[in-house]
């Protein structure tokens, strides 16, 4: 017989299973058992008291609730303990709490012995809690009426979120007032930080005069009219020809897919309607981008990616070169395998192709070299657009204006949104070449008017903020600040590259991603029940400082004001973090033997 114990410490859930061979542990599971059944609730706080103290004294747990589930008997009880108080409370409804008790069932069985676990799926990378919320409030936010993006709901229901209350420069506050370095920048987006004043009177400004109208039919505002002007300008890797203005990187994208068909309608030839996009790629959420996205997650249950979405190769070279490829020859390999896709799809039916200049989302990959510009060449070969997702890149993030300069990429469309307006306001573009906007120009007579935009396509506020960020990018030299700023940021976080739990840290300007494996070898993955990346996650938590997790990858995009000191801050806060992290893999490595 075997039973379960889901500790969550700081939201954070760890799983313990013990066989019924530990007596004593076990007498007292069953006797909280029958008294749940029972609905003795007197004898169920009692017992289960008892055994908290004994998780506590036998194992040194650092434990602020505990959830136990008793599925053995089929006596599901779920309560939170904070010293000597006891919360019945609903059964905990997480499928990804049961699948992985199951995986602790069956290490326990294996080994004969108590054996402690993590819940380590992608779904808890992204599990949100803080002490400090748990702390001043038991009740908390738990259970709060929002659907989160991005959230698995029992995450939700089970743990506190981290309500964020309050920005300063690189630095937020929860709720209860806890300080944390953004080292996401928001969502890679705050680039200004978060209390740039001019934003916030740029908005102020553009709400007491004119709060909103919108840009259909020829009607159109004046800050959304300036602001197409500046974008055009900013963009130098060639000369782009109109913008289309959006409220976010997903709705830019989803614009290009439309923009593309409507152009190759107009041009007569309407089967060139498929895209080809990258695993591993992130290109948004809707129906469509998120076809585009190279990740199963965005796929899975949703019945996507729709049939005109094609994925080629993920261009990470130290995850997928054969042994003795070069960077040179692993580009031409990809690019080799992007004309074969082409070829046996038939060029006729390929519209487009995208990508981020460096990925995001899918774990800070860099292009190898040589790259771009091998797929350039098998693009133009077969008249196949370039849209280049700059969502990310774009205002300085690789330390020049948009990725495209710096790869050297010569777009046909370009998205872009976060940075733009520092993420104070929601907007996002796309910028257009000319030989695609004169075509949509001189034919919409012919096919009816372009008939796509959003109510708050070139918002004003959204645009008069824009147009102050870009300004104030332009009079702080926020490009050459990057470039002075990122080799300390850079090579802080790389001389960690040696820790034996680190297979790869790479990045360039001011983002950076770590990912964690065994042996310092890209095929030996920590078994995901360990949640490795979430065990950093929440050692920078718990250390101050806010980082992106996915698996097993570590994210860090810094806000482009960040300081030498803040750096300096970063860097140690990563190395702290970084420590407890190898312990505790230490730790479970010599469990597991
Ligand atoms: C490269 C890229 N494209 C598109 C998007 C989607 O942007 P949004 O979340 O504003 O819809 C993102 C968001 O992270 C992104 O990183």
């Amino acid at each position: 017989m075997y039973f379960v114990a889901i500790d969550v410490f700081h939201g954070f859930p760890h799983v313990f299973a013990f066989s019924a061979v530990l007596t004593r542990l076990s007498s007292l599971v069953l006797s909280i058992a029958s008294s749940s059944c029972s609905n003795n609730l007197n004898s169920f706080s009692r017992s289960a008291s008892i055994l908290y103290h004994e998780f506590r004294s036998s194992k040194n747990f650092i434990t602020s609730s505990v959830v136990l589930e008793l599925r053995i008997l089929s006596c599901r009880a779920w309560f939170d303990m904070d010293g000597e108080r006891l919360l019945v409370k609903d059964f905990i409804r997480s499928s990804v709490v049961l699948e992985n008790a199951g995986v602790c069932i069956r290490n326990v069985v294996a080994s004969q012995s108590y054996t402690e676990h993590f819940i380590g799926t992608p779904v808890s990378a992204r599990w949100n809690s803080t002490e400090a919320t748990q702390l001043k409030d038991v009740k908390g936010f738990k259970g709060h009426d929002m659907l989160t993006p991005f959230t698995a709901g029992s995450q939700a229901t089970d743990t506190h979120p981290l309500v964020i209350e309050k920005s300063e420069g690189c630095y937020v506050y929860d709720t209860n007032g806890k300080k944390y370095l953004d080292s996401l920048a928001g969502l890679w987006c705050t680039a200004l930080g978060g209390s740039e004043p001019r934003l916030v009177d740029a908005a102020t400004r553009q709400l007491k005069t004119l709060p909103f109208y919108h840009s259909f039919w020829n009607r159109t505002t004046r800050p959304s009219l300036e602001l197409a002007t500046e974008l055009l300008q900013t963009f130098t890797a060639r000369k782009m020809g109109k913008v289309f203005f959006t409220s976010s990187g997903s709705e830019a994208n989803d614009t290009q897919v439309k923009l593309v068909w409507y152009y190759n309608n107009a041009l007569g030839r309407p089967e060139k309607k498929k895209f080809i996009a990258r695993n591993k790629s992130y290109h948004g959420s809707t129906l469509i981008t998120a076809s585009l996205c190279g990740l199963p997650a965005l796929h899975k249950n949703f019945d996507l990616p729709v049939p005109f979405v094609l994925h080629t190769d993920c261009p990470h070279y130290w995850r997928y070169h054969l042994p003795g490829e070069t960077e040179e020859d692993f580009a031409t390999r990809l690019a080799n395998n992007l004309e074969e896709m082409i070829l046996k799809e038939g060029p006729e039916t390929i519209a487009a192709f995208i990508a981020e200049p460096v990925m995001g989302a899918g774990g800070v990959i860099l292009p190898p070299a040589t790259y771009f510009e091998k797929v350039q060449a098998v693009l133009k070969k077969y008249d196949i657009l370039f849209i280049a997702d700059e969502v990310i890149c774009a205002f300085g993030r690789l330390g020049t204006m948009y990725g495209c300069e710096k790869y050297n990429i010569k777009p046909d469309l370009v998205s872009v949104a976060k940075a733009l307006s520092s993420g104070y306001m929601p907007i996002g573009a796309v910028l257009v070449s000319l030989e695609i906007s004169d075509v949509i120009h001189s034919q919409s007579s012919k096919l009816g008017s372009f008939s796509h935009g959003f109510t708050y396509s070139g918002h004003p506020v959204s645009s008069a903020v824009a147009l102050e960020t870009l300004k104030i990018y332009k009079e702080r030299n926020i490009i050459e600040q990057i470039q002075s700023l990122s080799p300390k940021f850079q090579d802080g976080i790389k001389s960690f590259s040696d820790s034996p739990i680190i297979g790869e840290i790479r990045g360039t300007g001011l983002v950076i991603g770590t990912e964690f494996v065994d042996n310092k070898s890209p095929n030996d993955l920590f078994p995901s029940v360990w949640g490795v990346g979430t065990i950093f996650g929440q050692e920078c938590v718990k250390r101050g400082m806010l980082v992106r997790v996915a698996g097993d990858i570590s994210m860090m995009c810094p806000p482009f004001i960040i300081t030498p000191e803040e750096i300096d801050q970063l860097v140690s806060t990563y190395g702290e973090a970084l420590k407890a992290t190898e312990e505790r893999v230490a730790s479970l490595k010599s469990q597991q033997k």
